[in-house]
């Protein structure tokens, strides 16, 4: 049996090996100068920000939530209560800089003809009514745990199209192994380790890289977390319904161009959850709070340093000379699914790209 014989979760297989060096090379070549140029523009942009920012609301907390895959935690009220929704976190194991653990976090919200309302938000047993912590906490959560899982598969399904030579998914190998190579290696990486910033900007988020890790290796709290479950109380055209459509879609396609089925749900993720989740996220860019959840208040400073992380992390960043968008590859597999994607989100189509590339 040969190692890519399985697609396994596994972000931290994202050595250099022989077969990948490639790969390292176009991505210091045509992807890292991105950072530098985004770096400048995360500024300039940051500093316009501060104009515009605003507290989070109920419905911002909630919008976060539906459109981004925290959507799949979303069940209705344990209690049936008729538009009450919860979602909760069991068990976690991100910690923040300060010795900060997020170990459980539930959040009650009603939804009726008067817009959303936030009942109740607890965070490791405690009640927390401050909304700029809400969403800082969910925030947190969302790119560190929730997000983190659309990455899982991909080092693993790189290394399989690349072993295996599967040309008509080249471009589906692009960047990934390096970028998270960086992120869980290098000094430039915007999460901490060992409670130390990056060298080099001294950007970062707060939450400690090794518990990334560590939280990576629990998949469990997707079972039984299928899309079809918030596809049933959100209807279609929700987020969870349209990933729900494009999975069906993408399944079409992966057997049109005869491709392993088994590539199926690693190359969902590597290439839509994980892109339009990106794009989800980034709706909210001008919601003011700290990157820290345990932040009791958000200086200017903080909302600034918050802003730069997100554009940073949050949006996507791609070389526009290649961009790696379903759209701008010239190749069937990959257009056919763009043109497939396209009915169901024009929008959403566009920003799907063919691997993780941010
Ligand atoms: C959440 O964490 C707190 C603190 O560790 C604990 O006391 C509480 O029982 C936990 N709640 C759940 C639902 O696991
Ligand atoms: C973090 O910083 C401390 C103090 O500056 C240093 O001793 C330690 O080696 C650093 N850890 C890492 C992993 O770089
Ligand atoms: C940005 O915020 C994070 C989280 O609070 C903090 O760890 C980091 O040091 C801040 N960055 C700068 C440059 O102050
Ligand atoms: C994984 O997480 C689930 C809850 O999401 C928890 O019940 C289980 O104990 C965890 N498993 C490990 C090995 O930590
Ligand atoms: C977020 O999702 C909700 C419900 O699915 C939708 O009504 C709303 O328009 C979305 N908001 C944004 C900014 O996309
Ligand atoms: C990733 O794929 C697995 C199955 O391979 C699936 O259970 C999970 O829901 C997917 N992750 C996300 C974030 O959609």
């Amino acid at each position: 049996m040969t190692r890519t014989s399985e697609i396994l979760p596994r972000i931290d297989d994202c050595d250099c090996t022989p077969s990948v060096q490639h790969l390292f090379r176009r991505h210091y070549l045509l992807q890292s100068p991105m950072y530098y140029i985004r770096w400048l523009y995360a500024v300039l942009y940051s500093l316009y920000l501060l104009f515009v920012l605003r507290a989070p609301t109920d419905t911002d907390i909630v919008g976060y939530i539906e459109n981004t895959t925290m959507a799949m935690l979303i069940r209705p009220a344990t209690d049936g209560k008729s538009g009450e929704y919860e979602v909760t976190v069991y068990d976690c194991k991100l910690c923040a800089s300060g010795g900060h653990k997020l170990k459980n976090m539930s959040l009650r919200y009603k939804t009726g003809k008067n817009g959303v309302q936030v009942l109740r938000f607890t965070r490791n047993g405690v009640e927390v009514s401050d909304r700029s912590q809400i969403f800082s906490t969910i925030y947190f959560y969302h790119i560190h745990s929730m997000h983190t899982k659309s990455h899982l598969f991909s080092n693993s399904l790189v290394r399989h199209i690349v072993d295996n030579d599967v040309k008509a998914l080249q471009e589906s190998s692009y960047t990934s192994i390096p970028l998270h190579y960086v992120l869980l290696h290098s000094s430039l990486s915007v999460l901490e380790w060992d409670g130390n910033m990056s060298r080099y900007f001294r950007y970062g988020g707060a939450c400690i890289r090794e518990s990334v890790v560590e939280e990576s290796r629990n998949m469990s709290a997707m079972e039984g977390h299928q899309a079809v479950h918030s596809w049933k109380s959100h209807g279609k055209d929700s987020f969870a319904g349209k990933l729900l459509r494009s999975r069906l879609a993408l399944q079409v396609v992966v057997e049109r161009h005869g491709i392993a089925p088994k590539l199926l749900d690693p190359l969902f993720n590597h290439t839509i959850v994980h892109s339009v989740d990106h794009h989800g996220s980034s709706e909210w860019s001008r919601v003011r709070f700290s990157l820290h959840p345990w932040d009791k208040d958000c200086s200017t400073y903080q909302a600034f340093n918050t802003s730069v992380f997100r554009v940073l992390i949050t949006q996507p960043n791609l070389n526009p000379l290649a961009p790696n968008t379903l759209r701008s590859i010239n190749k069937p597999f990959y257009q056919d699914l763009y043109r497939e994607l396209k009915n169901i989100d024009p929008q959403m189509a566009g920003v799907v790209t063919a691997s993780v590339m941010y």
